[in-house]
């Protein structure tokens, strides 16, 4: 019979892979919770129309990548494809503006976009989020940008490069539109692909994003954003970089990211990372100033960011798993269930570890132990029974002496209860 595949660009995360996840998204808490971040949960499966409205009709998420299917009543829904939109909705559905002027949420989990897979992206991926509503001081983006960076060398990653460009506010921004439109109207068809002859007239700015060679190639001398964008903004730009200095953040400008969703102005960034192939940006984000009220809400600034944890995992490699504090082998049947009764008595003090459920050879469960990665095997049989002891083996140093039963727990505390034993 034919056995049940995972779907294209769905991964299983099996064990130290997992961990790995586990320990960015705990790292992201930790450090994000520092900065006075609060975790909200939003749903994956959200109403189509918010990210068709949020995200932009003409980007590629919109047009090519989302999964969208009628529920059963006809409705249209769609697993979300990234989570700003989604966090936007609950601030302004659960009124998060009445409570503080200025507020900060973190969210973590899977995104969906139909993108061709391949290294570094999937279409099942996962993200963790950060926004900050309430303000549109350079000093907000600043802040970000450096809670983002201290993120990362958190994690410890320092081969990456953050960039930086602003994209200009509604006022400014037709400006560059026109002057954009001026240069893409030179453009002949061979220049550009079928979608950015399209893009060149009703939204210019998707095409300095667009992946096609021959696009790339002829937006290489596009003007540049900074050239156009008014006094405020050149302002704002400014001193976010002179922040940035001051906080000995190091960036690099460019003039051509653009960002592939519709809501950013103003402050772009993104961090990307030399090591890991064509999927290079390891996260990404900007300044969405009218993003709250285009739906529906009050006139909130807000500026956020989202890291990929598949491309941070592949930077980071697998992150050493927790080892097991001890691996409980019983040798005779009789002790089975005191056995049991140990094995949870520890696990009440906070150490794992696993106890055998048959009493098989010692040979075979020392061999459990160590493949288990235990750090001790506690030998249990007739004999230990009867003295009330346990054999404990070190499985590092090989020794192994009788403990009482009564006194394991002290025996185990040392000496490694002392080390480190954050995974
Ligand atoms: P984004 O640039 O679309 O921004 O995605 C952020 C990050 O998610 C990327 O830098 C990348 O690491 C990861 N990513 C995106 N697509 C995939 C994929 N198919 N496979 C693997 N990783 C992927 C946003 O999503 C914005 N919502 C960020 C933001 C938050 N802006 C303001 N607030």
């Amino acid at each position: 019979m034919n056995t049940i595949q995972k779907i294209k660009g769905f991964q299983d995360l099996i064990s130290s892979e997992a961990d790995t996840y586990t320990f960015i998204e705990e790292t992201a808490r930790s450090t994000f919770g520092r900065y006075g971040f609060q975790e909200i949960r939003i749903p994956i499966l959200e109403k189509t129309e918010l990210f068709a409205r949020s995200i932009g009709g003409e980007t590629d998420i919109v047009q090519k990548e989302m999964y969208t299917f009628p529920d059963r009543k006809g409705r249209s829904l769609t697993l979300r494809p990234e989570a700003t939109a989604g966090v936007v909705r609950a601030y302004i559905e659960n009124r998060l503006y009445a409570q503080d002027p200025v507020s900060k949420w973190f969210t973590c989990g899977p995104m969906f976009r139909y993108e061709r897979p391949q290294k570094g992206r999937q279409r099942q991926f996962h993200q963790v989020n950060c926004e900050l509503f309430g303000t549109g001081a350079p000093q907000a983006d600043a802040e970000v940008i450096l809670m983002l960076w201290t993120f990362l060398r958190e994690l410890g990653l320092e081969k990456l490069t953050i960039e930086l460009n602003t994209l200009g506010c509604p006022d400014c921004r037709g400006n560059y539109h026109q002057a954009l439109k001026a240069f893409l109207s030179q453009a002949g068809d061979e220049d550009l692909c079928p979608d950015c002859q399209r893009r060149k007239t009703v939204n210019p700015l998707r095409v300095l994003d667009c992946k096609v060679p021959s696009c790339r190639d002829k937006v290489a001398d596009a003007p540049r954003t900074i050239d156009h964008v008014c006094q405020d903004c050149r302002e704002h730009f400014t001193t976010v970089q002179s922040l940035l200095d001051g906080l000995s953040v190091p960036y690099v400008l460019n003039d051509r990211l653009v960002r592939g969703l519709d809501y950013y102005q103003r402050t772009t960034f993104e961090v990307v990372s030399a090591d890991i192939g064509s999927q290079s940006s390891v996260a990404g984000g900007g300044r969405y100033d009218g993003l709250v009220q285009a739906l529906g809400g009050p006139d909130v600034p807000g500026i956020g960011f989202a890291c990929g944890l598949e491309r941070l995992a592949m930077i980071l490699g697998q992150v050493r798993s927790k080892d097991l504090d001890f691996f409980l082998a019983v040798i005779d049947a009789s002790a089975l269930t005191r056995g049991q009764i140990i094995g949870q008595h520890l696990r009440d003090l906070g150490f794992s570890g696993l106890v055998s459920f048959e009493p098989k050879s010692l040979k075979s469960q020392l061999r459990q132990a160590n493949k288990q990665q235990a750090r001790h095997c506690l030998i249990l049989g007739q004999e230990e029974l009867e003295s009330g002891t346990v054999m404990l083996k070190d499985m590092q140093t090989g020794d192994q002496s009788a403990v009482s039963q009564e006194n394991l727990e002290t025996t185990l505390t040392l000496p490694w209860r002392q080390q480190d034993r954050s995974f």
